[in-house]
């Protein structure tokens, strides 16, 4: 079965000092090259709501009320992304679905975002990424700090 996600054969999936498996870099990365791009099911929340609890965490909101998502067992795997957060993150989204390297990256790097700019959701999280600017509680909602909004758009993130 085609993977419903593409991660970019210049990375593997391994275990993370951050958490579980993680998404690393195997050889070189330069900024700007596309390492993964979020593929599944497009669900409205009212949907996305009554999957099967075993199938996530594997989806990501692109807007408001719709996430992208895996419906099957079987379709989790190759669903899943395995990018960790990093209060210090090394990719980025470009736009919903499309996840490219900020920076050049080493190879042996994990692979990680900020989900401040992915997610709008109520949860919070103790934050193990072990940057050293790390906000140490992660939420749902981090994307209403100032302070990240002004740090990704000068970046180019909108
Ligand atoms: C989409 S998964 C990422 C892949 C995951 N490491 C795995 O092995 O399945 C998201 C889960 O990873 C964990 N996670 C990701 N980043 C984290 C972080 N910075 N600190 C603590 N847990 C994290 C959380 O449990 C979260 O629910
Ligand atoms: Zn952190």
């Amino acid at each position: 079965m085609t993977d419903l996600s593409y991660r970019s054969p210049k990375t593997e999936v391994r275990e993370s000092p951050i958490h579980g498996k993680g998404l690393f870099a195997k050889q070189a990365i330069a900024a700007g090259e596309v390492v993964a791009v979020k593929g599944g099911h497009v669900l409205a929340t009212k949907e996305w709501t009554t999957l099967e609890k075993s199938l996530g965490p594997a989806d990501i909101q692109i807007s408001e009320d719709l996430f992208i998502a895996p419906v099957r067992k079987e379709q989790r795997e190759g669903s899943m992304l395995y990018t960790n957060h990093s209060c210090d993150p090394n990719i980025a989204i470009q736009g919903q679905i499309v996840f490219v390297a900020m920076r050049d990256i080493a190879p042996g790097e994990e692979l990680t975002h900020d989900w401040a700019t992915t997610d709008d959701l109520d949860y919070e999280m103790q934050c193990n990424c072990g940057a050293p600017n790390c906000r140490g509680t992660i939420t749902g909602k981090d994307w209403m700090k100032r302070e990240l909004q002004e740090r990704y758009t000068a970046r180019g993130m909108k």
